[in-house]
This record gives C-alpha cells, structure tokens and sequence, in this order.
C-alpha cells in the first residue's frame, strides 16, 4: 500500500508557530513519525508539504495512479479551499482528513471544511498520532477490499 501524506500552509513551522496549539515538536520530527509508523505499518509512503494552494492540487492530481491513498492536512486550505476539493474528487482515491488540533473546539470559521466533503474520515485533535490513525483506517479500508 502506497499512501500520501500532505501538509498545507504553515505546517513547516511547526514546533514554531503557536507551540500551545500545535506542540514544541518541529516537521521534520512530523515526518521521522510518518516514516517510522508507515515502516512499522508496512506501507510505502510520500511526505509531501507546500505553502501553495496550486501546488497541493498539483501533488494531489500527481497521486491519481500511482498511490492508494491520501492523507491530508491542508492546514488553513481546510477552511477555503474548493480547489482541493475539486482535486481530491477528481482523483477519487479514497483519502482522511486530520488535523493536529481539535478544529471543533477553536473559532467559528474553522469548523467549515471544504476537503472532508471528499473524505471518508477525520481525525482532529490527536496531535501527530492522527496521521498514524488515518493510515490506519485506509489500510482497514483496503484490507476489507
Ligand atoms: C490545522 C488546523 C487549521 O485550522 C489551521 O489553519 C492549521 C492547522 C491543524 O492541524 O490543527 O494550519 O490544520
């Protein structure tokens, strides 16, 4: 099993950017997870993070063919993003939105979701241990056929 993990804006700041939200662990600690659980998991996987709406789309549309599954972050892109939508319907791979925060529990423009209308799951609120249950449910997902 193949699977994509992407990351939207800012989240290259993490350990950074507003610690009591999102923790004191840096990225490239993020990433060292991703690749240890998807060892662990056995499933080959592609990291993949851009500050820029298009490029995301661009990686997303790239996945059609070549991976089985996406997990994505799109970081702010959650709230306003119908291009990611439209990209991750386009590619119809089956895909699971997470969230390091509890995006329920934070400001009212938050609790739009544009990609979760294209995705079979969400995990908010777990810190980096989401990404870790979306490969997860994807892998149930595929194993159940
Ligand atoms: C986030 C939540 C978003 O609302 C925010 O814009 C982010 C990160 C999270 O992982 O908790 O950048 O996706």
């Amino acid at each position: 099993m193949k699977l994509l993990f992407l990351n939207g804006p800012n989240l290259n700041m993490l350990g950074i950017r507003e610690p009591d939200i999102y923790g004191r662990e840096t990225y490239a600690a993020l990433e060292q997870y991703i690749r240890d659980f998807c060892g662990e998991l056995g499933i080959e996987c592609e990291i993949f993070q851009s500050n820029h709406e298009g490029v995301l789309v661009d990686a997303i549309q790239g996945a059609c063919g070549k991976m089985d599954g996406i997990v994505i972050n799109p970081a702010a892109y959650t709230h306003t993003s119908v291009a990611l939508l439209d990209a991750l319907k386009a590619v119809g791979l089956p895909a699971v939105e997470v969230h390091l925060s509890d995006v329920s529990r934070r400001e009212d423009f938050r609790q739009v979701s544009y990609v979760r209308l294209a995705c079979c799951k969400t995990f908010a609120g777990h810190g980096f241990a989401g990404y870790r249950m979306a490969a997860e449910h994807l892998l149930s997902l595929a194993e159940k056929g």
